[in-house]
């Protein structure tokens, strides 16, 4: 039977925009991997394939400090994370796809999250539309974590940590420590160690006097930032960390983003961001990393997906139309 097509669709046909083939296709995606990871693994791997199974032609770079997988395991334990992003920012620059692409999307993987903010605030070249992390501590840690059995290199950088965490030499050496955040227990306040001495973490989040107003700038730039927390995270302490949050660890009491100063005074443009409806707090089952396949395909399809054609709007109208 033969319909009449309602005036909406008409409209929907047609406000549909006719974009050249290029700027149809995908935004490339970076994705940085977490602790104890390395650029090549397979799990890697198979994030990035999902990426490109499910928005078709999505180039794919997983970010590393060497090409050696070994090496560039060990240099999530140990290194200086200010030369760290630096390095990483003059690869992407110099990238000769990325470099070239009109925005990138970003994928972090719990460390890996906060640098990706770090590169977001500090570099931005190309700049990343989407940022989406998963258990990432941008609060910070309160406690370290522990290694698997054999894991030596871990063991290692742990063993030097507990040493002296806010020693010069661990703040440019051990990676974990730079993001180690220790608070007054009496008043909840971030300690005068933390701001003196956090090679990282005090920096990003602009806690000190003196506030980078590009960080706030280029973070408020992003188009959405979405943040995931693992219902049942015990590696990270606290969890929450990863929806910047503050956790009174004696209590349990969990203070909000949108309750803390950081966010108030706007220091790094999360409020901003906000207000323009792109900052976005998620959950999802499991302990750290327990990624699942559903989450991230519902991920890319809502944040990556190129702007569809004008063709494709159209075949989906009509099969709408037909399934009436
Ligand atoms: C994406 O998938 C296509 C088709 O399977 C493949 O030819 C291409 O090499 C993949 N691209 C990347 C970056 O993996
Ligand atoms: C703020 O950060 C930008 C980007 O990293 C840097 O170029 C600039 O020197 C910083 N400004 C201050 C006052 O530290
Ligand atoms: C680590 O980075 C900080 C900040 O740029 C710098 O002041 C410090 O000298 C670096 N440490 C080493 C060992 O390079
Ligand atoms: C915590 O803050 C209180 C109140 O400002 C102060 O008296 C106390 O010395 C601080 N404790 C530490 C360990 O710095
Ligand atoms: C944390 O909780 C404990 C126990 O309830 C309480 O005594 C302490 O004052 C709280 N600290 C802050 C900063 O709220």
């Amino acid at each position: 039977m033969l319909r009449l097509i309602p005036l909406s669709t008409l409209l929907l046909i047609t406000s549909a925009s006719i974009l050249p083939l290029s700027e149809r296709s995908p935004l490339p995606l970076i994705i940085w991997h977490g602790l104890g990871d390395n650029y090549d693994a397979d799990g890697l791997k198979s994030v990035g394939d999902l990426a490109n199974e499910t928005n078709p032609g999505t180039f794919v770079y997983n970010i590393r400090l060497d090409e050696d997988p070994g090496s560039d395991r060990t240099a999530t334990f140990f290194g200086n994370i200010t030369l760290q992003i630096a390095q990483v920012c003059e690869d992407l620059a110099s990238h000769p796809i990325l470099s070239t692409a009109p925005a990138v999307n970003a994928l972090g993987f719990s460390q890996g999250g906060q640098f990706l903010r770090g590169y977001i605030e500090r570099c931005n070249l190309p700049p990343v539309r989407n940022l989406i992390t998963f258990g990432s501590q941008h609060n910070g840690i309160a406690k370290y974590q522990t290694c698997g059995a054999a894991d030596w290199v871990c063991k290692g950088a742990m063993a030097l940590l507990r040493t002296n965490t806010w020693s010069d030499y661990v703040q440019s050496h051990l990676v974990p420590a730079q993001y180690f955040r220790s608070t007054n227990a009496s008043t909840g306040e971030p300690s005068s160690e933390y701001l003196e001495h956090s090679n990282f973490l005090a920096d990003i989040n602009n806690e000190r006097e003196g506030k980078n107003a590009t960080y706030a700038e280029n973070l408020a730039s992003l188009d959405n930032f979405i943040m995931y927390v693992f219902e049942d995270d015990t590696t990270v302490i606290p969890k929450e960390s990863g929806w910047f949050a503050q956790t009174n660890l004696t209590s349990g009491d969990v203070t909000d983003l949108r309750d803390r100063t950081i966010y108030k005074e706007d220091w790094i443009g999360l409020k901003k961001l906000d207000e323009k409806g792109g900052l976005v707090f998620k959950t999802t089952e499991g302990g750290h990393m327990q990624l699942n396949d559903k989450e991230l395909v519902y991920l890319f399809k809502t944040y990556f997906a190129p702007p569809k054609a004008a063709w494709e709007v159209v075949g989906e109208v009509l099969q709408e139309i037909v399934e009436l």
